[in-house]
């Protein structure tokens, strides 16, 4: 299978086969990055602009990383020091960075569906890198990519997510993956954070944290959105870390190969204690490394490359 999108807009649209090609050419791209010289010039004499108008840390940084790395031109928009505050439009910001010969536009927005608005009216490819609490893409693919180099394959593995689904478009993104590729997903978290509606995507919804981590091979910790949640959910934070914060006493309870994950930014003392946070289970900061590999990948497909076979060993 090769890859023939122009965007990547949400891992819904997505076959199997397109998730495994990503996989595939990431883990080609992560040898590149393992030689002395870690730069390759697929991408030489592209632009990619970052056009992030929601904060970000690992995301922003990792894909401006990754263009580096693939020898694009790339330029990160200040969406605090832009025109967007003397009031130009999304629409007209982002055809006057085409109007700049923009080949890759890398957007983060609050609104949902934000970068589809985008893609259908720009000439250049358009990658989702968080849209609202719709989807987040290419956290999704490193988070599989991490999940089958740890673990050797996803098909049948037992994952957990666990958490604030409801506002969550890494849980969206990742419920979605997941089950494509044979994963068995369970859901849990408060029940106002996570309805029983999720089940008609194929997932297992309980709100038993003891019961959800048991069996587990894998447990994807997710922080409180605060940022999109319209009221609280919840009582208070100090109920919802004693209900369903993973400790030292909750991880006792798990199995001993069990893979703790976390999209980032934690919320140590909260969602995630930090025993469990820097424990040798915990693969969170690997996460973040494979996720220049599977950035590299996004962006080299996105431009025109059909797979691994074309990144040179
Ligand atoms: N996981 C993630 O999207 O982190 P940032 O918000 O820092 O990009």
């Amino acid at each position: 299978m090769s890859w023939t999108r122009k965007h990547l807009l949400d891992i819904q649209s997505l076959t199997a086969d397109e998730i495994v090609t990503v996989l595939d050419t990431a883990r080609a791209f992560r040898a590149v990055g393992e030689r002395a010289i870690k730069k390759v010039p697929a991408l030489r004499g592209k632009t990619v602009i970052n056009l992030f108008i929601e904060h970000s840390t690992r995301t922003r940084i990792s894909f401006e990383l990754a263009a580096q790395r693939l020898t694009a031109d790339v330029i990160n928009f200040a969406a605090e020091a832009s025109s967007l505050k003397k009031g130009e439009t999304l629409k007209d910001t982002a055809r006057n960075l085409e109007a700049l010969n923009a080949d890759i536009i890398i957007i983060r927005h609050s609104a949902s569906g934000a970068p589809h608005f985008l893609s259908r009216f720009l000439e250049a490819s358009v990658i989702n890198a968080g849209d609202g609490a719709h989807e987040h893409p290419t956290q999704a693919l490193l988070d599989v990519f991490t999940i089958r180099e740890k673990k050797g394959k996803v098909e049948g593995l037992k994952v957990t997510i666990l958490g604030d689904i409801l506002y969550s478009r890494v849980a969206r993104s990742n419920i979605w993956a997941l089950l494509k590729l044979g994963a068995k997903v369970t859901l849990c978290g408060p029940s106002t954070l996570v309805p029983r509606v999720f089940e008609r995507m194929g997932c297992r919804v309980t709100h038993d944290v003891n019961e959800a981590i048991r069996d587990a091979d894998i447990i994807n910790l997710l922080r409180i959105q605060h940022e999109r949640q319209r009221k609280t959910m919840f009582p208070s934070i100090g109920e919802y870390t004693s209900l369903f914060g993973l400790n030292k006493a909750r991880m006792a309870l798990t199995k001993p190969d069990v893979l703790i994950m976390h999209p980032g930014p934690i919320n140590r003392g909260v969602e995630i204690d930090s025993d469990v946070a820097d424990c040798p289970r915990s693969v969170i900061l690997e996460q973040v490394t494979n996720g220049l590999a599977v950035r590299m990948a996004v962006l080299f497909l996105v431009n025109g490359g059909k797979g691994p076979h074309e990144i040179l060993a």
